[in-house]
């Protein structure tokens, strides 16, 4: 390991992070241009939280990134803390004469004047120049409420039935929706969440968007990402739960009990996540990235020099089920760029002697197909010394699949970050389906086609090189092992 960039310890090689120090929520994804632009929190003096700017890259294939300067700096009016931005197709704002540009919505985060008191108000700026350069609206802020503190990450999106600019808000334990004609003037039109979902902790970067199901134009959901902040009384630290339900331009309505708490991801590691604005309509998908950390040790993860990567670019799909329509994800199709050699197994019967693979790199994609037969459970071990393993089971009596990181490597910096992560999952036809993505640092597990995500950080003191199938009290299936490397996207 060296200090060079991108080949430091732990630094994840086909991830998205900062070149160097501080970075959380991803900000402002928006598509334009042919680019997907990802702005980030970010500390630019520190590798701890700090005061918030802006970080900028940009991509083509949401797999390869472009590091671009800075684009929003504190100012007057406080830090710069999350928020989104959209392309403002039809001048609505008035800023952009000659051509469409894009507006960033995002909160100031100052204090009032002689106090402590957190003053969170919404601000815009806007570009002209495909996200170079960016110009403060000096009608800033425009949208404050004296009587709210936690006031914050301003998603806005055009909501075309109504003609409106739509954004929704975290206010405390709830979400509030305004609209507006362009995108200065915001109107208050309803608040939700009150007793709805998970109030563990202090809800932040919401996110509201409308997905067919099961691909079904007739039959369109409206979903909202709610993101909960740290709380010492959970053990899952920092988490995103989601809503499905009906929205009209002023008033989401719940389809759900107020009880039903439906998580993102079963992981730790997934937090802050929103999705990309004007993706063309031909092309359809909803892409999102999340913050590949927790706040519960986010400050404290054994990195030196830079601290913390992005999730893999997601697809959001809903599919039914029993109990309603529910989220799907699936990494972004992008990945396909960077894959290199592969081996396959297939066919074959694990009994109680594990089946052992070498893993020629630690930036590996790993796709599993097994059928249950009479085992308790059945899984496999990715592995670095022999101490040092990842554990992921499935329990076929319980329908339980873990993800146990509690040996993966370094926990020394947080009591908290040992974990045995779970999520019910039922087979499908008897099976149960892996795809896996272990990039140094990091795994993610989609299970089933993405019915289940779970995403950890995990800080082996070597490579993970080793990969173990088991089965136990009884044999399971394997009917297909498939590994494959992944490239760098920061080699050249
Ligand atoms: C979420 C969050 C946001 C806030 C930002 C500050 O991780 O707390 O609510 O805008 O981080 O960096």
């Amino acid at each position: 390991m060296t200090n060079e960039v991108y080949k430091e310890k732990h630094r994840p090689q086909f991830h998205f992070s900062p070149e160097q120090k501080w970075m959380n929520d991803p900000n402002g994804m928006v598509y334009f241009n042919e680019e997907y632009h990802l702005f980030y929190q970010h500390h630019p003096f520190g590798t701890t939280w700090g005061p918030m700017h802006w970080g900028h890259a940009v991509s083509k294939d949401l797999i390869h990134w472009e590091h671009l300067p800075i684009a929003l700096f504190p100012d007057e009016y406080g830090d710069i803390f999350s928020g989104s931005a959209v392309v403002d197709w039809n001048n609505t704002s008035g800023f952009f004469e000659e051509a469409p540009g894009l507006v960033a919505i995002y909160t100031s985060a100052g204090t009032y004047p002689d106090s402590d008191r957190p003053c969170q108000r919404q601000s815009i700026a806007y570009s002209k120049d495909a996200g170079r350069t960016w110009i403060k609206y000096e009608g800033n802020p425009v949208l404050s409420d004296i009587n709210i503190t936690d006031y914050r990450d301003p998603k806005v999106f055009w909501h075309s039935e109504t003609n409106k600019w739509v954004m929704i808000l975290a206010t405390g334990q709830t979400v509030m929706l305004y609209t507006s004609p362009n995108l200065l003037e915001w109107e208050f039109a309803s608040e939700f969440g009150n007793r709805a979902g998970s109030h563990a902790g202090v809800w932040e970067c919401p996110d509201l968007f409308k997905l067919p199901v099961d691909g079904e134009d007739n039959n369109e959901k409206w979903v909202m990402l709610v993101s909960i902040g740290d709380n010492p009384e959970f053990k899952e630290g920092s988490r995103t739960q989601y809503f499905i339900g009906q929205f009209d331009g002023t008033t989401f309505v719940n389809d759900n009990t107020d009880e039903t708490i439906l998580w993102l991801d079963y992981g730790r590691d997934n937090y802050a996540g929103v999705s990309w604005s004007d993706i063309p309509s031909e092309d359809g998908r909803r892409m999102y990235i999340g913050w590949m950390s927790n706040w519960r040790y986010a400050n404290l993860l054994p990195t030196d020099g830079w601290r913390s990567a992005m999730t893999l670019p997601r697809e959001l799909t809903l599919t039914a089920s029993d109990e309603g329509a529910r989220l799907v994800q699936k990494p972004v199709v992008g990945i396909e760029a960077i894959r290199k050699g592969a081996s396959i197994s297939e066919n074959f019967t694990i009994d109680s002697n594990d089946v052992s693979y070498e893993m020629v790199s630690d930036r590996m994609e790993v796709n599993l197909e097994w059928e249950a037969q009479n085992a308790d459970s059945f899984g496999l071990v990715v592995q670095s010394t022999a101490d040092e393993k990842i554990i992921i089971q499935y329990d076929v009596a319980k329908g339980l699949l873990s993800v146990d990181r509690t040996n993966a490597g370094d926990n020394s910096f947080s009591e908290s970050f040992a974990a045995v992560q779970e999520a019910p999952l039922k087979l499908k036809n008897n099976k149960l389906e892996l795809q896996l993505f272990i990039d140094t640092s990091s795994l993610e597990v989609f299970a089933n086609d993405g019915e289940a995500a779970f995403t950890s950080l995990v800080f082996p003191s070597k490579p993970y090189n080793q990969l173990n199938l088991f089965s136990k009290e009884g044999t399971t299936k394997l009917n297909y092992l498939k590994l494959t490397e992944l490239d760098s996207i920061w080699s050249k």
